[in-house]
């Protein structure tokens, strides 16, 4: 079986969208509830009000789908669209609400609303947007991530996960990875775009996007080496209880297995749902699913967390 489970919460596809591709209108969310492969689904990041995000261009797809870059700057409908969204939906599937506060305050307090709202499902705390001029990634700063853990678990009681940025030296995980222990975290996202990549055209000599001159986060193929240290490095060093959402670098089947045999219990598409489509996810499952049968395995639970070293 293709599954997977995150407390109470039972997924029947372990695929769904990484947050930012296809969740930001109530009709992208529909749609990746309505595809009979997605296991969830997870709502574009919010913030207190309504944004309009950065000046346009601000998303491009490199050439042989070597991956994408993207400055969006948080463009989404504000945190009531998606707390209406959510609490007029009537679906099995399990709904992820994602939110990116650009304070500590803004956080605390769209987590106080939820707290009181009768939303029923996953809450993912966005600590590792990269693309808001002047605003650092949360989750590089260690301090910051303990203080807003602490603030929001003395009142938060529903299931809630980090989405964090990609680390890069072992050092790193043992830090972060200490920090999130001290916490009754549901679930570790891992991991955002990698941060302020720069693409140039050769034809024109010039960046791909307009903020930031040019920089913005990596996503797709060449993401996916550092996706799987993440979701490895974070397997071997959490909690048993805190499961893994293992994100970046998918557009195969094989992708899929890779992250799972990190320790993934769910997997996340984002730059190869914005190419593919909303079908990505039936090829991917059945890819997938001909892996499994090649090797013999009748279940995700004989990969997860299975990597072998030499
Ligand atoms: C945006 C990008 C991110 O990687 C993220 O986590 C949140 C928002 C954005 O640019 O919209």
């Amino acid at each position: 079986q293709l599954t997977a489970a995150i407390q109470n919460f039972n997924f029947d596809h372990i695929l769904l969208n990484a947050a930012g591709v296809m969740c930001q209108t109530k009709e992208e969310l529909d749609t990746v509830l309505a595809s009979n492969y997605t296991g969830a689904v997870v709502t574009k990041s919010a913030t207190p009000a309504l944004r309009e995000g950065n000046p346009t261009p601000r998303y491009y797809e490199m050439a042989q789908n070597l991956g994408t870059i993207n400055s969006m700057g948080l463009p989404n409908a504000g945190f009531d669209y998606y707390m209406d969204y959510v609490s007029q939906k009537q679906t099995d599937k399990p709904i992820f609400f994602s939110i990116a506060g650009l304070s500590k305050q803004d956080n605390l307090d769209m987590l106080r609303r939820l707290e009181a709202s009768d939303f029923g499902g996953l809450i993912e705390l966005n600590l590792s947007c990269p693309n808001v001029p002047g605003k650092p990634q949360t989750a590089y700063d260690f301090e910051a991530t303990e203080a807003i853990l602490t603030e929001a678990f003395a009142f938060f009681t529903k299931p809630l996960g980090v989405k964090l940025p990609p680390y890069f030296d072992i050092v790193h995980f043992d830090m972060i990875a200490a920090i999130l222990n001290k916490f009754p975290l549901a679930f570790v996202n891992t991991i955002n775009s990698i941060g302020n990549g720069l693409v140039i055209d050769p034809e024109t000599d010039t960046v791909v996007i307009k903020p930031k001159a040019g920089f913005g986060g990596l996503g797709g193929t060449i993401v996916k080496a550092t996706a799987l240290a993440n979701v490895r490095a974070l397997r071997d060093r959490l909690r048993d209880d805190i499961k893994i959402i293992g994100t970046g670098g998918v557009t195969t089947g094989r992708d899929v297995y890779d992250h799972v045999l990190c320790g993934a219990d769910l997997v996340e598409v984002g730059s190869q749902l914005a190419v593919e489509g909303i079908g990505v996810f039936e090829r991917l499952e059945t890819e997938l699913a001909a892996i499994l049968a090649e090797k013999g395995f009748t279940s995700l639970d004989q990969v997860r967390g299975q990597l072998k070293t030499i």
